[in-house]
């Protein structure tokens, strides 16, 4: 059995070592938000945060989150997730939706260590997690925006 931390919560699976995250989460613990994109880890529509770090859990075997903290969007803190869902919705940012959840998770990882990033900031970290609607211009505005209103609000 391989034990983590899920969302807050100690959980356990009996699934092969080498198994994906993103399966354990999604098809073990119903956790549907984290998307199957490309599958190895070149989209970003996989994200979650292991230990407060953004990484694609597509490409992550579940054994390396052994003991460790696993983050989903379902997860999120509020104080993380609440100035971003709000500036998401304030920018109209999705269009079909499918990358906005790993769009999220990894603006997150940004602001949580840098909590005022300057446009090239955000472009540099945000560059990897892809969208095939193009709403690269509003995540941009986005993050900014959510990086605001968690000043406002911290
Ligand atoms: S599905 Fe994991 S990076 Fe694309
Ligand atoms: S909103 Fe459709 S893939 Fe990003």
């Amino acid at each position: 059995m391989i034990s983590f931390t899920l969302n807050g919560k100690t959980v356990s699976t009996s699934a092969e070592p080498d198994t994906p995250l993103l399966w354990v989460l999604r098809d073990e613990f119903n956790l549907k938000g984290t998307k199957f994109g490309c599958g190895i880890a070149r989209c970003g529509a996989c994200t979650v945060h292991l230990s407060g770090r953004a990484v694609r859990s597509c490409s992550l075997a579940v054994a390396a989150a052994a003991d460790q903290q696993v983050t989903t969007i379902e997860g999120l803190a509020p104080a993380q997730a609440i100035p971003l869902e709000r500036a998401w919705v304030q920018e109209q940012v999705p269009q079909c939706g499918y990358c906005q959840s790993g769009q999220i998770m990894q603006a997150a990882d940004l602001l949580e260590r840098n909590p005022n990033p300057s446009e090239e900031q955000v472009v540099e970290h945000m560059k990897d997690n892809l969208c095939r609607c193009m709403s690269y211009t509003r995540i941009k505005k986005a993050v900014l925006t959510g990086a605001a209103l968690a000043r406002e609000e911290g």
